[in-house]
């Protein structure tokens, strides 16, 4: 009986610690292969075909990309959803040159890496990697509680769920495109006019993946719930076992 009991002991132990290391796996943060794939980042999002042609057209993928391997600060990039280039005024992006189109891109990158916590606190204004003669153009972050909302001058939104926060890159849905007052402003050259109302290339291809966004995580915190509750289901099945033994 003494025998029996110690074996079943030692099976509880076995299993607490097993217990205890698929806890600690469901924890940590998914193994880094060292390449970060931005596009797959946005594809698996569900809701950034425009952003996605946009950096493709303006090199800028390659461009993080490459960069993302030197750049020892990181990247941040504020991806506006389909939805928010589609809520552009019809052909604001036409009266953009495609130089400027590039800066309106540029604008929605930091040359650095910013965690949430990061931003709530960060110092205005940041640069961002857009630039004219007056130098950097910059976004001013202001945070209440958990909440971030980035300003252009133009526009002011809320910074939504990360699609990826782990450095060098960090990745925030926005429901608005963040339009620089460099190109948008009262006084910019670029400002949108009322006249031509024809519809623009921009705005007319997007929207067909609007599907199903699912918030990024909320699989793997799923996967995670279920696991400690199998681990807990163990637990408690072999705790009884052990009871039963011992009375
Ligand atoms: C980027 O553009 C090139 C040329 O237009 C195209 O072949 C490629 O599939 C595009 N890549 C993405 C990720 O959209
Ligand atoms: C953030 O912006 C929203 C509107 O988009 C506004 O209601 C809210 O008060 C702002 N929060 C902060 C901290 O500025
Ligand atoms: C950021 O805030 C500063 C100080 O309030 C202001 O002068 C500047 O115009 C703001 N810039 C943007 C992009 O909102």
């Amino acid at each position: 009986m003494a025998f029996t009991s110690l074996i079943l002991i030692l099976f509880c132990s076995f299993c607490l610690i097993l217990q205890a290391q698929a806890q600690a796996q469901a924890q940590a943060p998914a193994p880094s292969s060292g390449a970060v794939d931005l596009v797959a980042i946005l594809q698996k999002g569900g809701q950034y075909t425009t952003l996605i042609r946009l950096l493709n057209d303006s090199q800028q993928l390659i461009q993080i990309q490459s960069q993302l391997k030197s750049n020892s600060q990181g990247f941040t990039l504020f991806a506006p959803t389909d939805n928010a280039f589609q809520n552009l005024k019809s052909g604001a992006l036409n009266h953009l040159s495609d130089e400027q189109k590039v800066q309106l891109i540029l604008y929605h990158v930091t040359p650095k890496y910013y965690s949430l916590a990061d931003l709530l606190t960060v110092s205005n204004p940041v640069r961002t990697q857009a630039s004219g003669s007056d130098g950097s153009w910059g976004l001013n972050f202001t945070g209440q509680g958990n909440q971030v909302n980035v300003s252009s001058g133009v526009v002011e939104t809320q910074v939504n769920n990360a699609l990826r926060q782990q450095f060098p890159l960090a990745v925030y849905q926005v429901d608005k495109v963040l339009l620089p007052e460099e190109l948008f402003g009262e006084k910019s050259p670029a400002a949108p006019s009322p006249k031509s109302p024809k519809s623009s290339p921009e705005t007319t291809t997007v929207g067909k993946a609007g599907g199903a966004p699912s918030p990024s995580g909320e699989g793997q915190k799923d996967n995670g719930a279920a696991e400690r509750n199998m681990g807990f289901g163990v637990i408690l099945g072999v705790g009884l076992i052990c009871m039963g033994a011992l009375s």
